[in-house]
């Protein structure tokens, strides 16, 4: 792996860094984004045109990670708040009900609930899981013609499993329903497609594989859907006549006058986007994209990460440790179970081995710019503290 990615990292001077499902170590141009934002505020006032540009940058190169367009992109402060704002601007008709499946993240499950708390879908249908994977039959078999949306996160969070969305797509929309997914653990780290995935929505946030600051999340939502959406609400920035756009227009912002007026909606992703979003997390994540795209090969995943997590596969299994993550079905999560996660991930951390300890298990998350030898190091420093722990 390119040693150049790894000098811009300066938390691997210190630690060997295998947490990346947890959040994304920050490179030094990231923060160094983040300084000058700062500074340049201190001394010349605010950099709002700058912070503006930045979230449109961020658009464009989330879609040259994607497969998105620009203008199918919209901008959110969080993951949270992204797939609750779409699902919240979908016109239901009475009756419907949303497919989730039990390995999403929990707060996807939450939003879906949520709505059927306030009456505006009928049922939240779970499909379980089968011990780390699910088995497509079972979406077969919960979608029907009343589902109004299926939500299923591209990669599992705790296992690694990968969900196969075209299929889960097909059925979807064979049934009329849209496929909203929570794909965190996947832009950034697996090669994504949302024209090939099939996906109507997927949405991805900041501060893990992207190697950024928490406070910006992006969805791609597909133009079709897009036109469909009616938002409970709508701030100034989501008006196609807001001042960010007047800037992008490259026209002076206020050299028209504003009519409070008129409030069409703006026609891109921006119509979901209500007020003034984080500027600095998105001054930050423009940085951390580029950082990716630079070292971003095609096939970096199948060549070079896949191999870092078969390596960790194979080295948990010769220690005896029971796997969690399906094995040949997994992005860059391994999971292992564990009856003492949490303090075997604090022990690890204090032998300088980041991983993260979750009820049961540990996981592990290895980035592409980890190598064979961090891999190496983990598994020894993992028999040794184990052996320890178990006095
Ligand atoms: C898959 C997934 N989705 C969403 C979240 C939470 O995102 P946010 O805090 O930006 O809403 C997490 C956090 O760990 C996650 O793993």
């Amino acid at each position: 792996m390119s040693s150049k990615a790894r000098e811009e990292i300066p938390i691997l001077k210190k630690y060997i860094y295998l947490n990346n499902a947890s959040a994304g170590p920050l490179p030094s141009r990231v923060v160094t984004s983040v300084v000058k934002f700062a500074e340049e505020w201190a001394s010349e006032g605010e950099p709002w045109e700058e912070g503006i540009r930045a979230i449109y940058d961020c658009k464009r190169l989330f879609s040259q990670l994607t497969g998105a367009r620009p203008e199918e992109v919209s901008a959110f402060p969080g993951v949270s708040y992204g797939i609750a704002l779409v699902l919240s601007s979908l016109r239901l008709k009475p009756g419907s009900n949303v497919v989730v499946s039990s390995m999403n993240f929990p707060t996807s499950i939450a939003i879906a609930r949520s709505m059927a708390r306030r009456g505006l879908v009928k049922e939240v249908r779970v499909v379980e899981d089968r011990g780390g994977f699910t088995d497509l039959r079972d979406y077969e078999k919960f979608i029907d013609d009343n589902t109004a949306v299926v939500l299923v996160d591209y990669v599992g969070w705790l296992s690694g499993y990968v969900e196969d969305l075209r299929e889960v797509s097909r059925i979807a929309h064979e049934h009329g329903a849209i496929l909203v997914s929570d794909a965190f653990h996947a832009v950034g780290v697996l090669p994504v497609d949302v024209r090939a995935l099939g996906v109507d929505v997927l949405v991805t946030g900041s501060y893990k594989w992207l190697m950024s600051l928490h406070g910006a999340a992006l969805a791609y939502v597909r133009e079709e859907v897009l036109e469909s959406l009616n938002p409970p609400y709508a701030g100034w920035m989501a008006l196609e006549d807001s001042i960010p756009r007047r800037i992008l227009r490259g026209e002076p912002e206020f050299l028209r006058p504003i009519d409070p007026l008129r409030t069409e909606l703006a026609g891109d992703g921006g119509k979901l986007e209500w007020g003034t979003l984080p500027l600095v997390a998105f001054v930050a994540l423009r940085r951390a994209l580029e950082f990716i795209l630079e070292y971003r090969a095609p096939d970096l995943f199948e060549t070079h990460t896949r191999k870092l997590a078969e390596r960790i596969i194979e080295g948990l299994e010769s220690l005896g440790y029971e796997l969690y993550t399906a094995r040949g079905r997994h992005a860059a999560i391994v999971s292992f179970k564990h009856r003492s996660p949490i303090q075997l991930a604090e022990h690890l951390s204090r032998a300088g081995v980041v991983v993260s300890g979750r009820p049961g298990l540990v996981r592990v998350s290895p980035h592409f710019y980890n190598t064979h030898e961090d891999v190496d190091n983990f598994l020894e420093t993992l028999r040794r503290v184990d052996r320890e722990l178990r006095g």
